[in-house]
């Protein structure tokens, strides 16, 4: 392993773009590859086998492209393939989970709502975390079915979206939560259209900033810090359509490419 190879990075689609975000902010130096799994989006109805399956796919193009670690961009990736990743390959893993943790501590009204995949909400990982956290609190969990779909398709701030979200969030208002946590990493992409509907008592959390974080501590306990940068790439690769990926990549990124990869 040496310090200039790239971070690698993968998601079920684009939503994984907003942890590669944080991870770009807090570690500009770092050469990134990421891998949209758009193809087989969503991940978050597919059964735990599907997940291990495209989880060490995704894995082994990563491999196959010279990565010094490699980021799950993706909660439902995460909850349900992370241990047998971290079993299965030398390479050490970061993964995304609900940030269950700081909503339940920071919670006056003892009542938060997570908005995550049935993926996620049905792992053991995510029912040890929620167990650990939520003993006195009020729980909202809701599936956010549909929601991927309409952002892989690039409808964010649509209508569909907006009807979709109030009927999503009902029982959590209902419930009168004050934080949200946002349990998919295509969720941050919603943040303007949810503090249309909520109101301001209601806070959103989501988990970007705390991978980043981790995937710094860890590169820097293994010495891999790129500590001697030339020209950083940032590669985007989808299976499938890059028109979206491209749409949310190019507004932010001078040294980017975006193209299609068989994977
Ligand atoms: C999905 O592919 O259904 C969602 C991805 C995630 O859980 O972050």
């Amino acid at each position: 392993m040496n310090k200039s190879q790239p971070i690698g990075i993968f998601d079920s689609g684009v939503g994984g773009t907003s942890i590669w975000k944080e991870i770009h902010e807090l570690l500009p130096n770092e050469h990134t590859i990421y891998l949209s799994d758009s193809k087989n989006a969503p991940y978050g109805l597919k059964t735990q086998e599907e997940i291990i399956a495209l989880s060490i796919k995704n894995t082994e193009k990563l491999l196959e492209l010279n990565c010094k670690l490699i980021v799950i961009a993706c909660n439902t990736a995460t909850t349900n393939a992370i241990k047998v990743l971290r079993s299965s390959y030398r390479i050490p893993f970061i993964g995304i989970e609900p940030a269950i943790k700081p909503a339940a501590l920071k919670s006056t009204n003892k009542a938060i709502g997570i908005l995550a995949t049935r993926g996620t909400l049905s792992s053991e990982l995510f029912a040890q975390t929620s167990e650990l956290y939520t003993k006195d609190i009020q729980v909202v969990e809701v599936e956010g079915n549909g929601l991927v779909e309409l952002i892989e398709a690039g409808k964010t701030n649509t209508p569909e979206m907006i009807g979709l979200l109030q009927q999503l969030l009902k029982p959590m208002l209902d419930a009168r939560i004050d934080y949200l946590v946002l349990g998919c990493s295509h969720y941050p992409y919603l943040i303007p259209v949810l503090q249309e509907i909520l109101p301001d008592t209601v806070k959103i959390i989501d988990s970007g900033e705390a991978v980043a974080k981790q995937t710094k501590i860890i590169l820097a306990e293994r010495d891999l810090l790129n500590d001697n940068p030339e020209v950083i790439s940032n590669s985007f690769f989808s299976n499938a359509n890059p028109d979206v990926l491209s749409s949310i990549i190019s507004s932010e990124e001078q040294n980017y490419n975006v193209e299609t990869l068989d994977f």
